[in-house]
């Protein structure tokens, strides 16, 4: 399948890296087109799916970078947080009524976004059996055919489907960012980025 991974970090580099081993046809975006890289918009128009693995800062004007036209009716799978460490501390510049998947679903209205992966480190998102156990991951957005594309490609990350969790429609990024607040403590509290939450209930 091509895709296209918009973001050249670490998480760029992990999900265009794995794409690229599973046999996908992956062209990574940045600002401006180096080695491996082309720029958002020549790596949009390629992909029948989007990443957007930019920083959550810049995410809107990256993807707008990228071009609306680039990005109608394709899933656009949004991992980006919005993470602002202007305070000293972390915190986000959303609110609680608010999410960066919201805003980029409504900034690019012809796009299917699917908040996923974000709350995950990068190396975990694309193995997931790197950490033991029921772990899982979430998916979020407008469009179930969207998210159905998400998840099989999750799936090709080592996901079981039992362990993907639709959480409805995109305003559950909310939830899903705001958790980016208890995760950096997580990080700490257990040494490391490299740890995942389960979800447990009551025997039916
Ligand atoms: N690190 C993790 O494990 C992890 C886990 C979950 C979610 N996330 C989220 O994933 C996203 C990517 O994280 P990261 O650590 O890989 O990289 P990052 O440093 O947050 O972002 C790097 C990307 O953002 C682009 N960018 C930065 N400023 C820009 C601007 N003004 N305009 C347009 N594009 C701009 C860069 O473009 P250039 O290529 O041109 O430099 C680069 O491609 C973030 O939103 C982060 O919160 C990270």
């Amino acid at each position: 399948m091509r895709i296209a991974v918009l973001g050249t970090g670490m998480v760029g580099s992990a999900i265009s890296g794995k794409l690229a081993e599973l046999g996908h046809d992956v062209r990574v975006g940045s600002r401006t087109a180096s080695g491996g890289t082309v720029e958002f918009a020549d790596a949009a128009a390629h992909g029948e799916i989007v990443f957007n693995c930019t920083n959550g800062a810049a995410s809107l004007d990256a993807l707008a970078a990228a071009g609306a036209n680039n990005l109608a009716g394709k899933t656009l799978i949004d991992v980006a947080n919005p993470l602002d460490f202007s305070g000293g501390g972390p915190a986000l510049f959303t609110d609680t009524t608010d999410s960066l998947g919201e805003r980029i679903q409504a900034a690019f209205p012809d796009a299917r976004v699917v908040k996923s992966l974000n709350t995950i480190n990068c190396n975990l998102m694309v193995d997931a059996a790197s950490v033991p156990g029921d772990h899982v991951v979430f998916v979020c957005g407008n469009d179930d055919a969207a998210k159905a594309q998400t998840r099989g490609l999750l799936g090709e990350f080592g996901w079981p489907a039992e362990r993907v969790l639709d959480l409805g429609d995109i305003t559950a990024a909310r939830g899903t960012e705001h958790y980016l607040m208890l995760w950096l403590r997580l990080m700490g509290a257990t040494g490391g980025p490299n740890f995942n939450i389960s979800v447990s209930t009551m025997p039916r």
